[in-house]
C-alpha cells in the first residue's frame, strides 16, 4: 500500500470513489457503513491539490482505495457548513488555545473503499495526512454527522480524536472534533 499526495491525474479515480459513497448517490446496502456529504467539483479537487497540497490518497497496486482531504479554512469557506464552523471557532478552546483560522485547519471528508475498511488504511491514511499538514498548523478540526456511527467510532475510539462540541446545522446534528497535531496517530504503522 502506498500513501501519497494526489496529483491532478488522480482526480477521476477519487471522483469515482466519492460518487460511490456520497450521501446523494450511495447504495442502500452501503449507507449504514457511512457516507460523505461534502461534494467536490473537478475544479475544487484541482484547487485542493494545487493550492492546498491537501488531498492524501491510499493506493493499492495502482488503484486508489481511499482519500482524505485537508485544507485551510479559506479553501473550505466556499461551503455554507464550513462558514458556520469558521464562525464557531472562537467559541472553542483546545490545548489551552482559542481556535482560529490561523491555528487550525479542517480535515475531512475521508473515504475508504469498502474492501479496505477495518484495516491499517484508516490510521495510515490519517497519519499521512497529519504529516502533510503538521508543519503548517498546530490543531486539526473536523466534523462528523451524528447519524454516522461508524465514522464516529473510527475517529473517536480508534484515532483518538477529541469531541469538542455538538452543533446543529440545517437540521442535522454534528460533532465538532479536534486533534493535537504533535501526536502520532494511534495504530499507524507509517
Ligand atoms: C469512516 C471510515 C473512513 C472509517 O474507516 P474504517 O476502516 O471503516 O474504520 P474501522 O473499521 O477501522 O473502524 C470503525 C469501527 O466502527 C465499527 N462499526 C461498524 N459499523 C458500525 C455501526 N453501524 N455503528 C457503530 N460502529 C460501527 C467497526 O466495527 C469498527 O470498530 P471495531 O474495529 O472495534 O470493530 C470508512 O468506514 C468509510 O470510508 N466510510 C464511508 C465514508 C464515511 O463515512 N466517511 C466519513 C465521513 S465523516
Amino acid at each position: 500500500m502506498q500513501y501519497r499526495l494526489a496529483t491532478v491525474e488522480d482526480i477521476p479515480a477519487v471522483e469515482a470513489l466519492q460518487k460511490r459513497y456520497h450521501v446523494s448517490t450511495i447504495s442502500d446496502e452501503d449507507r449504514p457503513d457511512g457516507f460523505v456529504t461534502t461534494l467536490f467539483t473537478p475544479e475544487q479537487f484541482q484547487s485542493l491539490i494545487e493550492d492546498e497540497q491537501g488531498l492524501s490518497i491510499a493506493v493499492d497496486e495502482g488503484k486508489v482505495v481511499g482519500y482524505a482531504m485537508a485544507a485551510s479554512w479559506d479553501y473550505w469557506s466556499a461551503w455554507p457548513l464550513f462558514r458556520h464552523m469558521i464562525g464557531d471557532l472562537p467559541t472553542i478552546e483546545y490545548l489551552g488555545e482559542k481556535l482560529s483560522t490561523e491555528n487550525s485547519y479542517q480535515y475531512g471528508p475521508i473515504c475508504i473503499d469498502k474492501a479496505y475498511r477495518g484495516t491499517k488504511v484508516l490510521p495510515n491514511l490519517f497519519e499521512f495526512s497529519r504529516r502533510s499538514m503538521m508543519d503548517r498548523y498546530p490543531i486539526m478540526v473536523t466534523f462528523i454527522n451524528q447519524i454516522n456511527p461508524r465514522s464516529l467510532k473510527a475517529h473517536v475510539d480508534k484515532l483518538k480524536i477529541d469531541i469538542v462540541k455538538p452543533f446543529v446545522f440545517n437540521n442535522n446534528n454534528y460533532y465538532a472534533l479536534a486533534y493535537d497535531m504533535t501526536v502520532k496517530t494511534a495504530g499507524s504503522t507509517l
